[in-house]
């Protein structure tokens, strides 16, 4: 029988999803990715090479591997290809080892353009989105008007839909955005210079899945984002157009929920965002400039800094029920080396009540005035452990009391950014 696995962020992103997928990736036959788009920058390491990979799934750089983008992604083609020539520029086979599923929206320019005009209109407001249009490549998809890649095969049909979509888009990016209009010839033009380029990787995913299970070939689904940015229970509205949760794997990638044997989530030992939102447990003194530099706390999409601040145990409370954790894998802990005191955040006091549990959206979170455990921090370096028992007495005291407060065990605990500096106790698949 298969084993699946849905490997998942359960803080704001960038908890190391990247790395972990790759390191799994031995052990099954698919990656696939089910929401999100090329917001996403997942960082793989090997043998100290780098690799951000936006839209492709983090099991391209292994051979055996195929590699899946399923319905619930928004797929920009301009982005998609950029991608797939740098990884082919590099030696990476990726054409004949990647399949998308027809049915996924598209992203054009003029979502971008409005993403981006409607983030200057916010002014102090603003989301702090990447810029990628994917909030607007979403709606249109929800308000059932949006193109999508089986709809580049038929270019009459494609004219007509997107002669509709651009009258709302230039009603708006004119009157309300004030900007310039976006020309039929050119989305049109563009959008069909790809159609013959993509052909070849569009299969049926959800059918191809089926099989793989059916074959006993082991799964892994790769979420993006991280849960606290879910458009549902995440901060809303400072989250991301998509649900980021375990759940939905199903629906993204074509499969049945029952094909979800074991929730693998992705926790930081620490906690950082990128963009706007409440941020309880955000450090502003030299302590968070510290966990910065050393965690290299820079995006991997847009280069922005990330904001750094302690572990957040209600956050994870409510992600690891969100989700169904069955294991969690604590990444980082290698940059917490050299603290003298380390705190973490137990709950929170909300209009004058005591609560452990994240509530939902922003309006809610802004009030949160953390509560806080002080815990010894350890003087030896970790980086690169292999082995649990070689850990730090005071980094395996930590781990713990993240584990009991979370509610989740640990299975793997990452001390570097490569494929090798990585403790497993407990192997999602073995
Ligand atoms: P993702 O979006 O969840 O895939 O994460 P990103 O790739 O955007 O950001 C995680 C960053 O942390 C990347 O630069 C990784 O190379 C790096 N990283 C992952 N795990 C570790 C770790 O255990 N220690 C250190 N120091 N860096 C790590
Ligand atoms: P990975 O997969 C961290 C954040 C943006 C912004 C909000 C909405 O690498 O963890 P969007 O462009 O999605 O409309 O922006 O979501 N965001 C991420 N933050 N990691 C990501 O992806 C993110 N993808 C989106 O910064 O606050
Ligand atoms: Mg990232």
């Amino acid at each position: 029988m298969s084993k699946n696995v849905v490997v998942i962020g359960t803080q704001w992103g960038d908890e190391g999803k990247g790395k972990v997928v790759d390191l799994l990736t031995p052990d099954i036959s698919a990656v696939v990715r089910f929401q999100g788009g090329h917001n996403a920058g997942h960082t793989l390491i090997v043998n100290r090479k780098k690799t951000i990979l936006r839209l492709i799934p983090s099991g391209i750089l292994h051979t055996h591997v195929k590699c899946f983008i399923g319905s619930g992604v928004v797929v920009s083609p301009k982005d998609l290809f950029k991608e797939i020539e740098e990884l082919e520029t590099a030696g990476v086979n990726v054409r004949d080892r990647l399949m998308i599923a027809p049915t996924c929206p598209l992203i054009l320019p003029y979502h971008t353009a409005l993403d981006n005009a409607r983030e200057s209109a916010r002014g102090s407001k603003k989301i702090g989105t990447t810029g990628r249009g994917i909030g607007p490549a979403y709606e249109d998809k929800v308000s059932r008007r949006a193109l999508r890649i089986l709809d580049l095969f038929e270019p009459e049909y494609f004219a007509d839909k997107l002669k509709q979509v651009l009258e709302v888009y230039n009603a708006q990016l004119k009157h309300l955005y004030k900007t310039s209009e976006i020309k039929f010839e050119h989305i049109y033009n563009e959008a069909m210079s790809y159609a013959d380029k993509i052909k070849p990787l569009v299969g049926d995913v959800s059918n191809t899945l089926h099989q793989y299970n059916q074959q006993g070939k082991n799964i892994l689904f790769e979420g993006a984002q991280g849960s606290l940015l879910d458009i549902d229970y995440g901060t809303y509205p400072y989250v991301t157009s998509s649900n980021c949760l375990s759940g939905a794997a199903a629906p993204g990638a074509g499969i049945p929920p029952h094909s979800l044997q074991y929730v693998l989530g992705i926790v930081k030992a620490y906690t950082t965002r990128v963009g706007s939102g409440p941020f309880p447990t955000e450090l502003y003194d030299e302590t968070g400039a510290y966990l910065a530099h050393k965690g290299n706390e820079f995006g991997s999409v847009t280069g922005r800094s990330r904001r750094c601040g302690w572990f957040d145990a209600a956050t994870l409370k409510r992600t690891v029920q969100l989700n169904g954790i069955t294991g969690l894998c604590i990444t980082k802990l290698d940059v917490m080396d050299g603290l003298e005191k380390i705190k973490i955040g137990v709950g929170y006091e909300l209009d004058g009540k005591k609560i452990d549990l994240f509530p939902f959206g922003a309006h809610a979170v802004e009030r949160c005035i953390p509560i806080y455990e002080t815990w010894p921090g350890w003087k030896e370096s970790t980086v690169g452990i292999k082995d649990y028992d070689k850990l730090p007495e005071n980094a395996k005291a930590y781990l713990a009391r993240l584990s009991e407060l979370c509610g989740a065990p640990i299975s793997i605990i990452s001390t570097g950014p490569d494929r090798e500096e990585t403790i497993i106790l407990n192997h999602p698949l073995k």
